[in-house]
């Protein structure tokens, strides 16, 4: 658990439980209307309340996995995911994914919440690369991620269909040390 202040508005960052499914669909719900960027579009997320609470369990008892909310009072403006390898090969690989509410957008909250993935994945000890995935024209997370100290490691062709368009990522990468 960790506490910002922005805009004399204090932030919470802490991992979630259980307890968080139904509040974490509803925020899935929310984002998926703010953005395209993400990996579902408005409708899709079609999650049911236990299995998200299962994947909330899963993450919370896996030492390579990591599913924190930055909350503002009682409410979720932003999530980082980390999502660690199963098999002994890839365990020390965590694959993130960030998300804050738009009204909550520019305010450094990505940035935040960034630097705590990262200090939480030296402090397991278990990951030592973290990956992600970014649509290539999204400029503001692929500045975030560059600042970050992310670096470019490839260009993934046709990796989203979104109606009828395609849409190129680019993979980028941190080493944890
Ligand atoms: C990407 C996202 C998480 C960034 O969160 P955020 O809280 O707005 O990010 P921050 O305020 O910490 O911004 C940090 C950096 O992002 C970049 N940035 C912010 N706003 C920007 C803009 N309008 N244009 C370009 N870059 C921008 C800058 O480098 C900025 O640093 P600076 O303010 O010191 O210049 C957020 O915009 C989001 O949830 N987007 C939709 C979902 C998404 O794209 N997730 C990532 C999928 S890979």
């Amino acid at each position: 658990m960790e506490k910002f202040y922005i805009d004399n508005m204090e932030f919470i960052i802490r991992e979630a439980t259980k307890t968080d499914a139904k509040a974490l669909i509803d925020y899935l719900d929310k984002i998926a209307q703010e953005s395209d960027f993400l990996s579902f579009g408005i409708g899709e997320l079609n999650i049911t309340l236990e299995k998200e609470e299962t994947f909330l369990e899963n993450s919370y008892n896996q030492d390579n996995s990591l599913m924190a909310l930055v909350m503002h009072g009682e409410r979720i403006i932003g999530t980082a995911s980390m999502a660690g390898g199963i098999k002994p090969r890839f365990r020390h690989v965590g694959e993130m994914g960030i998300s804050v509410i738009k009204a909550y957008w520019g305010k450094g909250i990505g940035e935040k919440m960034i630097d705590y993935m990262v200090g939480w994945s030296k402090q397991t000890a278990i990951i030592r690369k973290i990956n992600l995935y970014v649509r290539s024209d999204n400029v503001r997370a692929l500045n975030l991620y560059k600042k970050t100290g992310f670096e470019v490691e490839g260009a993934v062709r046709r990796d989203m269909l979104i109606g009828n368009e395609f849409y190129d990522s680019i993979m980028m990468g941190m080493l944890i040390d």
